[in-house]
């Protein structure tokens, strides 16, 4: 029996090896021929040169012609490859909900590292699961229209000095550099309150620098924008880190970001935010609100200019609120009044469609995904492009023209998403619109504006906002004076 084994046990064993090899064979080839399925299955499209892919293409003309182009010759759903990153592009609201709302775990943000170094690592948008979920419930409920209702005499009071000084001398004014600097004010007030004039011109200052270097070439070399930008954004960290320090000290009891980030307690665990989470947020925050916000005030007034009768309609509805605040001797608009303007909230609406401010954005599939029959392999990016939706004629009718009107209905879900949509959609939505709503009030009540030249056209930096920021001349009504 023994000598018997001793002849079996190594048969045994190479029929063993024999059979594994042959299901492990077996299961490469169904492997490759997976693969190959999947191959096969990826969506049409063109991943251009070697390395470049279709870099150049992208980036010589006009992105929207780009995407645009694509959608026509592929459909809804096609890849490419932009910066050496294999990417697919999501063209239809099916697509967009499936990676940022029902399967948004199998996507996570993806941005440059050389920004990601600018901003702040512990910023929100860089994360998902429960760090992200943590500060965001912290930084939605610091914009939640509850927490924000008391900012509008604050926001009414830099918009009117804003729009005094436009009106000043009767200069040509760049209209998006000035909204700019209006929205960095406003975002300065809802996140930190009063704050003491010399940290906000330091502020100010710093961030000018890292704002320049965050859209220039990310080389840390002497002298360049991009090494200028991470020293000033070393000393943002240091103004804040002293604000922070001296909020803590005087404890006051008010509702905004910093306080609320200051007081935070984990209620699991009791941690607290580190002094580097506070300020990657604070600047994450204020980079999220500003170019946005001035580039979507920047188009309001580009399309009421271009379409006078709804100037007009404007005008009207906010000469109405004005005078009965007069008629009541009150010389301010109240939350209650910003919450009923009908017709200009339509016109900010259509301003968001049709300028899509953000084009698409940005996720990377963390495991290999199928949607629609297509294969989306892991690491690759997924973009949903928010301005082809917003511009798809079958979801709105006549999408280049600029109608209000349109929002009388409201869209099909899933259609209309200037804010963006799911776990990472704009927190601060309602500040924006907020400060939309009181620029166009005092505007369009008290103020006229006619545009330097007539060129009409785009300019990206990288937000589309109307060419050359919109020069126009501002002047106060005669009868205010
Ligand atoms: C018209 C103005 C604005 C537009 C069009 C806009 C648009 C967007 C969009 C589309 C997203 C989602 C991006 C994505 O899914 O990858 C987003 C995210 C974000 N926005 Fe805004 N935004 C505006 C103003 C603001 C303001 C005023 C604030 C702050 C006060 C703000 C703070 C943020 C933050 C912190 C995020 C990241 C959220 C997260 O990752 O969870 N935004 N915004």
């Amino acid at each position: 029996m023994e000598n018997g084994s001793a002849f079996f046990v190594p048969v045994l064993i190479f029929f063993f090896t024999i059979l594994s090899s042959i299901v492990l064979l077996l299961g490469n080839n169904n492997n490759k021929k997976k693969k190959q399925e999947n191959k096969a299955k990826l969506p049409p499209g063109s991943m251009g040169l070697p390395y470049i892919g279709e870099t150049l293409q992208l980036y010589s003309q006009d992105p929207n012609f780009f995407f645009s182009d694509r959608q026509r010759r592929y459909g809804e759903i096609f890849k490419t490859s932009i910066l050496g990153c294999p990417s697919v592009m999501l063209a239809s609201p099916e697509a967009a909900r499936f990676v940022l709302i029902n399967q948004a775990h199998l996507f996570k943000p993806t941005y440059p590292k050389s920004k990601e170094a600018l901003i702040g690592p512990s910023a929100l948008f860089f994360h998902q699961g429960d760090y992200h979920m943590r500060i965001r419930k912290l930084v939605q409920g610091s914009f939640y229209p509850e927490s924000i209702r008391n900012l509008v005499p604050g926001i009414e009071t830099l918009i009117v000095s804003a729009l005094n000084s436009w009106a000043d001398g009767g200069r040509v004014i760049n209209t998006f550099s000035e909204m700019k600097k209006l929205s960095f004010e406003v975002g300065i007030l809802a996140i930190f309150g009063h704050l003491e004039p010399h940290y906000t011109e330091e502020l100010k200052k710093n961030y000018i620098v890292v704002d320049r270097g965050y859209n220039s070439f990310p080389t840390n070399l002497p002298g360049t924008k991009y090494r200028k930008a991470l020293k000033a954004r070393k000393r943002l960290s240091e103004i804040l880190n002293n604000i922070a320090r001296e909020r803590r000290e005087k404890k006051l009891d008010e509702k905004n970001l910093l306080n609320c980030m200051l007081n935070f307690k984990d209620d699991d665990k009791g941690e607290i935010l580190s002094e580097d989470q506070i300020a990657d947020n604070i600047i994450g925050v204020l980079f999220a609100a500003q170019d946005t916000t001035a580039s979507a005030m920047t188009w309001i007034l580009k399309y009421l200019h271009d379409n006078p009768k709804f100037l007009e309609a404007v005008k009207a509805e906010q000469t109405q609120i004005y005078q009965s605040n007069v008629d009541n001797g009150k010389s301010h608009l109240t939350w209650n009044q910003t919450r009923n303007m009908p017709f200009t909230y339509k016109v900010i609406s259509e301003s968001l469609r049709m300028s899509s401010i953000i084009s698409f954005t940005f996720r990377e599939a963390v495991t290999d995904v199928e949607f629609e029959g297509y294969h989306i392999p892991k690491g690759w990016k997924v973009m949903p492009l928010f301005r082809n939706i917003h511009h798809n004629p079958d979801l709105f009718a006549d999408p280049q023209k600029f109608d209000p009107t349109r929002f009388e209905n409201v869209p099909k879900p899933n259609t209309y998403m200037p804010f963006g949509s799911g776990v990472h959609s704009c927190p601060g939505n309602e500040l924006a619109k907020l400060e939309m709503l009181i620029l166009v009030h005092h505007l369009a009540s008290h103020f006229r504006y006619e545009l330097a030249g007539s060129e009409n056209g785009i300019q990206y930096g990288p937000f589309p906002i109307p060419l050359h920021g919109l020069p126009a001349q501002y002047w106060k009504e005669e009868w205010t004076k």
